[in-house]
Parts: structure tokens; C-alpha cells; sequence
């Protein structure tokens, strides 16, 4: 910024498997939401690599790291991101027109995804007629509409009671158990971590340590 340099990161390595639940914690400042932006191809790390499947996404230009994005990662915020104009089926069929293919497909896609997450019957409300619970729920079906590998989720229940929170973290470990999809997710909560298989620790732009499941 200016004339100071923000060491965001500094020396971070770590792998992520599949079907794994990995939360990323640490105080605020200390680097996650960067971490997870360099991990989704959202933020280039101005040093270091990001490998997926064995490849260097660092030196794929930005069109394949964008269709990488689209058809192999899913992302939840924690603001949900829904588009307000369109309904909740709409907001989650974007992604699948995105990425092509025919418009019927597509459409069952949404619905499936719809389901998966218990809204069906919720389609064609518009994100201010849906909770803030609701509205999350919608932002993890378009997250999951094109069958991704990974999930990147961002404190995706900081806005959540813990009813609804509950709801969240339990969809993402069947997630993981079911799909085999990895996720990613950066959290504050300690609570969460009987749904986690390993928390990375950040402080300061470093990883303190990493803690598996049910070890400390
Ligand atoms: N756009 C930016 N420009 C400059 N510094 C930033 C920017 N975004 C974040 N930072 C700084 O990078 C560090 C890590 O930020 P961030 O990854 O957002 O942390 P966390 O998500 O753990 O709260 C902080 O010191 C923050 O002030
Ligand atoms: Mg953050």
C-alpha cells in the first residue's frame, strides 16, 4: 500500500486432499482471506506456486485459471453474493449457463443443487424474501451447480445463528463424505471443529501450526 510493503503471506505451504473439510483460523489480519484467494485462483501470489491436479495454475493465463474457477471450484462468502434481481434457481443456474452446455441441463443442475441444499420450494423467491440462512444456503447450491472438486467458503456462517450455522457446517461435511468434494474454508469459530478433518493455523501471514482430526 503506497510505500509500505504488506507481507501478507510469508513461506506458506500446505496441501489439501479430496473429500477433505480443512478450515484455515487465525485473528483477523493474519492473512486468510488471501490465502484463500491465492488457493481459487482469485489473487496471483506475487511469489509461489498453486498447483491443482499436479499442474502449476500460476503459470496458466487468465482465461484457463478463470474456466478452472468455473468448472472445478465452488465459492461461498460470507456477504452470500446473490444477485438480488434474480430468483434464488436463477442465481443458481448463472454458473451452469456460464459454463455452456445445453439450457435443459442446466436447468436440472440448478434444481438438483436446489435440493441438495433443502430449498426447493424456495426456487423462485428473491434473495430479500429469503433469511440470511436461506440466502446462504442458495449462495452453496451455485456453488455447487457445476459439480466443482473444491469448495472455497470465506466465513461463510460469520452472519449466521448458530441454528443455520449448524445447518451449513453438516451440508459441507456431507459434501466431503458424499461427493468427495475438498473444502476450503476460513472461520473464527472453534466449535467447528468437530465437523473438520484439519485447521490450519495463520498468524501474521504464517502458518503457526496444523492440527488433524483428533490430534492436537
Ligand atoms: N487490498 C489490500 N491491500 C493492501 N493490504 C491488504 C489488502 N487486503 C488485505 N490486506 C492486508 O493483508 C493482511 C492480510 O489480510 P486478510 O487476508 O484479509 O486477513 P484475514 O482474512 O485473516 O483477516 C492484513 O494485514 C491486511 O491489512
Ligand atoms: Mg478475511
Amino acid at each position: 500500500m503506497g510505500t509500505v510493503a504488506v507481507r501478507a503471506l510469508d513461506d506458506v505451504t500446505f496441501s489439501l486432499s479430496g473429500g477433505e473439510f480443512c478450515a484455515i483460523m487465525g485473528p483477523s489480519g493474519s492473512g486468510k482471506s488471501t490465502l484463500l484467494h491465492c488457493a481459487g485462483l482469485l489473487d496471483p501470489p506475487t511469489a509461489g506456486n498453486v498447483f491443482y491436479n499436479g499442474m502449476d495454475m500460476t503459470l496458466l493465463p487468465e482465461w484457463q485459471k478463470a474456466e478452472t474457477r468455473l468448472f472445478s471450484f465452488g465459492f461461498v462468502f460470507q456477504e452470500y453474493a446473490l444477485i438480488p434481481e434474480l430468483t434464488a434457481l436463477e442465481n443458481v443456474l448463472l454458473p451452469a449457463f456460464a459454463a455452456g452446455g445445453r439450457e435443459s441441463e442446466a436447468r436440472d443442475a440448478a434444481w438438483t443443487a436446489l435440493a441438495h441444499v433443502g430449498l426447493q420450494d424456495r426456487a423462485s423467491h428473491l434473495p430479500r424474501e429469503l433469511s440470511g440462512g436461506e440466502q446462504q444456503r442458495v449462495a452453496v447450491a451455485r456453488g455447487l451447480v457445476n459439480r466443482p472438486r473444491i469448495i472455497f467458503a470465506d466465513e461463510p456462517h460469520a452472519n449466521l445463528d448458530s441454528e443455520n450455522s449448524r445447518l451449513i457446517l453438516e451440508l459441507f461435511r456431507t459434501i466431503c463424505d458424499q461427493d468427495k468434494i475438498s473444502i476450503l474454508m476460513v472461520t473464527h469459530e472453534e466449535e467447528d471443529r468437530q465437523y473438520l478433518d484439519r485447521v490450519i493455523r495463520l498468524f501474521d501471514g504464517r502458518i503457526q501450526k496444523e492440527e488433524e482430526r483428533g490430534v492436537t
